[in-house]
């Protein structure tokens, strides 16, 4: 599998890492990376994890300012893209087809190319202009996938939290992730 990730600069940073590692472990799934210039700084605001460390868990890197890049093209092959978090800004130029940065550009090609598009979308409260942003993709196919915490499965740390949702990002692409507890009665 080929899978394009991109981390921009909504908070919640962290998600993207710990999916990142997850993909490392399985060694047929090549990851494709494109970090904002926000979703930098959010790194460095939010975690202790230095950019270096978060760009060697992928196959390959890309500069969102790069627009020759490989996933600007639909004749690259992928088996789709996850953005998370996502941030109003980005998830606002998916809706609106203004493929501005190599991520907006790579989630339109995405969409026309009929492959998967996951976003992960957050931001609080969410105004009227963010909801419609979120339906009008969401009727093309687009998954909107918030990062909101469950607590069915007794999270007891942060990580439980975390992972719960790496694995609800994961089953979109049917990958396996033992790390976090579905709910079974
Ligand atoms: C610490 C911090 C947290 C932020 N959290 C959010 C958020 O949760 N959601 C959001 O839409 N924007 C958030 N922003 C604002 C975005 O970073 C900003 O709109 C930026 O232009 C997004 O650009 P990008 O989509 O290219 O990363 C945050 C900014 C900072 C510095």
């Amino acid at each position: 599998m080929k899978i394009v990730i991109s981390i921009t600069g909504a908070t919640g940073v962290i998600y993207a890492v710990k999916l990142l590692e997850a993909l490392k472990e399985k060694t047929d799934i090549e990851t494709h990376l494109i970090i904002s210039d926000w979703g930098k700084k959010n790194l460095e605001i939010e975690t202790d994890y230095s950019l270096d460390y978060v760009e060697k868990l992928a196959s390959k890197v890309y500069d969102q300012r790069d627009l020759g890049a490989n996933t600007s093209s639909g004749s690259f092959i992928t088996d789709g893209m996850i953005i998370l978090p996502c941030s109003m800004k980005t998830l606002s130029s998916i809706a609106n087809g203004y493929d501005d940065n190599l991520i907006s550009r790579t989630a339109g090609v995405t969409i026309k190319e009929g492959r998967k598009l996951v976003l992960c979308p957050r931001e609080s409260p969410l105004s009227p202009i963010h909801l419609e942003n979120m339906l009008k993709l969401s009727r093309i196919g687009v998954c909107i996938l918030p990062p909101f915490p469950a607590f069915y499965n007794n999270p007891q740390t942060l990580e439980d939290i975390i992972n719960h949702n790496v694995m609800k990002v994961l089953d979109q692409f049917g990958i396996s992730f033992d790390s976090a507890k579905r709910w079974s009665k």
